[in-house]
């Protein structure tokens, strides 16, 4: 039943259309739904969905005046957030998925899943979700087409893609992708159906990157059910990448417009939670008043070599599955204005007058919530009255600060990378790589600390490479070969950058403000790629010294400054330590490159002991 080869379809029809009225007819014999809706994209089908799940009690309409045209719902508890241990990548050689990845064997997997998922969508309605990644028409956006039995889905697509009737005849025979998704609960005959339905005992979200196919059971959350987002935009997009010769990214793009006009665009990775839609929305500090933002896109990057040696990135998608929880007023102004009007909330807090709440939206929590378990939630509990990861879908036409270039279908040109993780120590406040080389190695090393005991043990650096660790879709040393080769096609390769806003001070404060007061470093580094900002160079890269940087309008000291810029070098040689551990674990396909910058590292780390002993004198 899933084994739709790619080829089968190219082959067979006339149209992308005929082939995919094949395959839902296929599905439907197999889930066996009570009917099947082809969306169109309309805002009236959109509204008669949100309908319905009002109806149904998912959603619960928000006060008109206070949040017009918006929901919120919660979820099952078992099914708030992506569920990594259950992501496999299926691809037909276990190598080619890579130590990173679960793997499974495609066949085994899809025995698995045709038991489990014949039958699971009785009683439900299959909706079928022609979308597509990118502005429509673009010659870098790609196509998809999902099958859901989820409400929830279709509304949360209609805002994150482009979805319905005019995607349709963009699609070409064999050249879209497959997702099917089902929340894995099947209705009984006379049963009211759950609030949130969903698997609570099994989850499957599975990726078959040569058939671009992408199966996922059992939940009805984000990223495992938004199908479009991490699995194809990013696991399945890594693959298309590779073969023809571009970059998925799990990348914000932003647009920094300097006093005089001119504007940068530049491209960063951070993983998840570490306020890449904060950085992709900054309003500037006080002192900075002639700086300007724009938001090309807070999450995914696809990246693509221009004829002139440029590169050009599109946001694939079209709106934002922000987490809610720390968004306020001061942190993300315009984020705040995003999710104004027109969204939908998921796990947040419900205040008495029809209205959301998370933690961190305001220092006062407000009386008489109703928590994320729809229950009247108890200030002295302890527990959050948002989930951690509640989350906020807003179109991306919300954002005040939008770029007017961001549905651009040739792509913004991208002059810098950056790249960041969580990390208390260790790694300064930013840095410019010596050469595309050191970047692509600086990002491939890069971690953070657990925040999560669900990832492991809190405080421990857990490296995410390109914060691409949950989402690359194939051997990740083949991902860095792939990101070496792509530099040594370009004239003038972007500049690399790394930033780290966590430090904290030795009485556990973040030793760097944050949020706007990134602009600083931003602006040091939109100079640095224009060649107008001056640097010093460390054992590490191209640092800034405390005057290259703008302070205007706060008061940080060139004591606070040096704290935050500190190389420490017998804690960088415990760094390079854990560089070896990764690329241990990565051996096989390591790119040789590696060792060696790994040991030009080290040599500049090192310092003979008369040097030492003289420094720690003075
Ligand atoms: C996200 C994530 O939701 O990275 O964007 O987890
Ligand atoms: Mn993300």
């Amino acid at each position: 039943m899933y084994n739709t080869g790619q080829s089968f379809a190219a082959e067979r029809f006339d149209s992308a259309y005929e082939e995919i009225k094949h395959w839902v007819t296929m599905m439907q014999q197999h889930f066996q739904p009570a009917g099947v809706h082809w969306c169109s994209g309309s805002d009236e089908e959109y509204n008669n969905l949100c309908q319905m799940l009002v109806d149904k009690g998912t959603f619960i309409k928000l006060n008109e005046q206070k949040r017009p045209n918006s929901f919120a719902c919660f979820s099952d508890p078992s099914d708030v957030a992506r569920v990594e241990d259950r992501t496999y990548i299926c691809s037909r050689r276990k190598e080619d998925a890579g130590p990173t990845n679960n793997w499974m064997d495609p066949r085994e997997m899809k025995l698995i899943l045709e038991n489990i998922t014949r039958g699971a969508m009785k009683g439900r309605t299959m909706y079928v979700i022609p979308f597509c990644m990118g502005p429509v028409g673009s010659p870098f956006s790609r196509y998809g087409v999902e099958i859901t039995d989820s409400e929830y889905v279709v509304i949360n697509m209609k805002m994150m893609t482009r979805i319905g009737t005019t995607v349709l005849d963009y699609l070409q025979p064999g050249e879209w992708v497959k997702c099917i998704h089902t929340v894995g609960d099947p209705m009984e005959a006379g049963v009211p159906d759950k609030k949130w339905p969903c698997n609570p005992k099994e989850k499957y979200i599975t990726h078959f990157p040569e058939e671009r196919l992408i199966i996922s059971y059992g939940s009805g959350y984000g990223g495992n059910a938004l199908l479009g987002k991490k699995c194809f935009a990013l696991r399945i997009a890594s693959v298309m990448g590779r073969e023809e010769g571009w970059l998925a990214e799990h990348m914000l793009i932003l647009g920094a417009e300097a006093p005089d006009g001119m504007k940068t665009y530049v491209a960063a990775a951070f993983p998840s939670a570490c306020g890449k839609t904060n950085f992709a929305m900054m309003i500037p500090p006080e002192g900075m008043d002639g700086w300007k933002i724009t938001t090309v896109g807070d999450d995914i990057a696809w990246i693509h070599k221009g004829k002139d040696g440029k590169l050009y990135a599109i946001n694939p998608e079209a709106g934002y599955f922000g987490v809610a929880p720390g968004t306020n007023a001061k942190t993300n102004p315009n984020a705040m204005a995003s999710v104004a009007r027109d969204c939908v909330f998921t796990n947040v807090a419900i205040t008495p007058d029809g209205d959301v709440w998370w933690e961190g939206m305001t220092k006062e929590v407000p009386e008489g919530l109703t928590d994320w378990h729809g229950n009247p939630f108890d200030k002295s509990s302890g527990k959050p009255a948002a989930h951690p990861n509640a989350r906020f879908t807003a179109p991306a036409a919300n954002n005040p600060c939008l770029d007017d270039r961001w549905e651009d279908p040739a792509g913004v040109p991208i002059s810098g990378f950056i790249f960041g993780g969580r990390r208390a120590s260790v790694i300064p406040l930013v840095y410019q790589s010596f050469n595309w080389n050191f970047g692509v190695y600086l990002a491939s090393t890069m971690g953070s600390e657990m925040t999560a005991a669900a990832f492991g043990e809190i405080g421990k650096v857990r490296r995410d490479p390109f914060a691409m660790l949950p989402f690359i879709g194939y051997h990740m040393a083949d991902y860095w070969n792939h990101w070496l080769q792509f530099g040594r096609d370009l004239p003038e390769p972007p500049r690399i950058f790394s930033v780290n806003w966590f430090q904290k001070d030795k009485d556990g404060n973040f030793a760097w403000p944050g949020f706007g007061e990134n602009l600083r470093i931003l602006k040091w580094i939109v100079n640095r790629v224009k060649g107008l900002s001056l640097g010093v160079e460390t054992p590490i890269g191209w640092m800034p010294r405390y005057g290259d940087i703008d302070w205007s309008g706060i008061d940080f000291s060139e004591e606070q400054w040096d704290n935050v810029m500190d190389v420490d070098r017998e804690l960088w040689k415990k760094e390079l330590l854990g560089h070896q551990e990764l690329f241990g674990s990565l051996y096989d396909k390591l790119p040789k490159e590696f060792v060696y910058m790994r040991e030009l590292l080290l040599s500049g780390l090192w310092r003979s002991p008369e040097h030492r002993m003289q420094a720690e004198r003075v």
